[in-house]
């Protein structure tokens, strides 16, 4: 059985601002905090709810925002997770724009991995020798995906450099992601895992069922840091 720490609450937007509150609490107003997010369709209901109810409790001047991962598409495309954050929340928040760096989704994904690694070198600070985040919000697919680091490609979760090139399993989709290694580096690392479809796969993590478990990317960053799961499955310990 894990021992990461869960938040149950009955509701997905339960779920949601109690991942708002931890980031308020975490923001201080003297120190720059470094937040990498990602996106999918969870996230949506928590940037609405930090732009829309909770916008003049976060000293967004403070606050540096990073990607966990990106689709390979332009900024414009629905798929883009920039765009959806962009549409939910960064547009109506009063953050300085130097303070947002994008995974550019529509360069060339390597040249993109590449560029991106030397901006996380040259923006964040150094622990271990490696950048270090404040905080990291991770979701999780239906098939146990976080970031995009799939179950075919576990590789990814020892990858020292610490962006990667990722290929969607089904759909072939180019993704550029963070990887294990900085992710696990990081101070705080909080997954926002909501919907009936997760329950089995979440509930199967937790119990580090055989041989499910260990196929599954989430399951090895939960096992390996003290990241702390927020959701509204009902889950049994
Ligand atoms: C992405 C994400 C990804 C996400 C999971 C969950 O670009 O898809 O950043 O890692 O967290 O796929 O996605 P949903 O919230 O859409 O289920």
């Amino acid at each position: 059985m894990l021992n990461n720490k869960i938040h149950q609450y009955p509701t997905q937007l339960e779920a949601a601002e109690a991942v708002a509150k931890l980031i308020i609490k975490s923001v201080s107003k003297d120190n720059i905090f470094n937040l990498a997010i990602s996106g999918g369709s969870t996230p949506k209901l928590l940037f609405e709810l930090l732009a829309k109810n909770y916008a003049d409790k976060i000293a967004w001047k403070n606050v540096k925002i990073f990607w966990v991962d990106e689709r390979c598409v332009p900024p414009t495309n629905n798929e883009s997770n920039f765009k959806m954050t962009n549409e939910a929340m960064l547009k109506d928040i009063l953050i300085p724009q130097e303070n947002i760096f994008r995974m550019k989704g529509e360069n060339n994904p390597t040249n993109e991995a590449k560029r991106y690694q030397q901006v996380l070198n040259d923006n964040l600070p150094l622990k271990n020798g490696k950048p270090y985040f404040d905080l990291i919000l991770l979701g999780m697919g239906d098939d146990g995906h976080t970031a995009s680091i799939f179950p075919d490609n576990l590789a990814l979760l020892d990858e020292e450099n610490t962006t990667a090139v990722a290929t969607h399993p089904t759909s072939g989709q180019q993704r550029i992601t963070l990887t294990g290694s900085v992710i696990r580096n990081a101070e705080n690392i909080a997954f926002l895992i909501t919907g009936e479809s997760k329950m089995e796969t979440l509930q199967q993590i937790i119990n580090e069922n055989k041989p499910f478990a260990e196929g599954y990317p989430t399951y090895h960053i939960l096992k390996n840091t003290k990241a702390e799961i927020y959701t509204d499955n009902d889950l049994i310990r």
